[in-house]
């Protein structure tokens, strides 16, 4: 074979292209926030393969970087798809207030899809009074938002309308730990 999963149609970002692009994410990060001592927050599961590739960048900003994990759940009404409410869960066990007021933070998705998980993500850090909240995120589905005016601060790529998978993102838990972000082939969400 070509060495590729067989249910992806498509490589949309090789190992080699997130490489050198988070690479400079990263590096633009660790400069912007000099002596800042950013805290650096994931929204799991998603995130993982991102936050920590880009961490490494981040590190030799003066004095490092803390990290720290949330776990987003968007529940869907069953009537009116507009009506989607997403419950935000703190990772860690640490007083979030204590943790997050008056830090600058950098929030980190694989991708922002129609913005409500970042949109309850940021209400919620600015709630706890974060000094600033920054977003990265690994890929842009601007074309599927409907939360207006998000502001993303680093964007790796701007991804088209398709069905993504890989460097962390799932398909019923499926696919996250590719190395690549390919485009899931139409016929295993169709007939499952
Ligand atoms: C995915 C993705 C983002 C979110 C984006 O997470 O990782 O967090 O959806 O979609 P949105 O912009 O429409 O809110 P998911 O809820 O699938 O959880 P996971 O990260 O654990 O896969
Ligand atoms: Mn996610
Ligand atoms: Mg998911």
């Amino acid at each position: 074979g070509n060495g590729l999963n067989k249910d992806v149609a498509d490589v949309l970002y090789s190992r080699d292209a997130i490489s050198k692009r988070v690479s400079a994410l990263g590096k633009e990060i660790a400069e912007d926030f000099k002596g800042k001592r950013p805290l650096i927050v994931g929204i799991l599961k998603g995130c993982f393969m991102f936050f920590s590739d880009l961490c490494k960048e981040i590190d030799p900003v003066p004095d490092g970087c803390e990290v720290h994990f949330a776990k987003a759940r968007s529940y869907e009404g069953n009537t009116c798809e507009s009506n989607q409410s997403v419950k935000l869960t703190f990772l860690g066990g640490e007083d979030e207030g204590e943790l997050i007021r008056g830090r600058h933070v950098v929030l980190v998705e694989d991708i922002v899809d129609t913005g409500n998980t970042l949109k309850a993500m940021l209400g919620a850090l600015k709630g706890l009074g974060a000094k600033s909240v920054t977003v990265a995120t690994f890929l842009d589905k601007k074309c599927r938002r409907t939360v207006p005016d998000l502001e993303l601060g680093y964007v790796g790529f701007e991804c088209p309308d398709a069905f993504v998978i890989g460097y962390g993102m799932d398909y019923g838990e499926k696919y996250r730990t590719l190395p690549y972000v390919g485009v899931l082939k139409e016929d295993v969400y169709q007939t499952s």
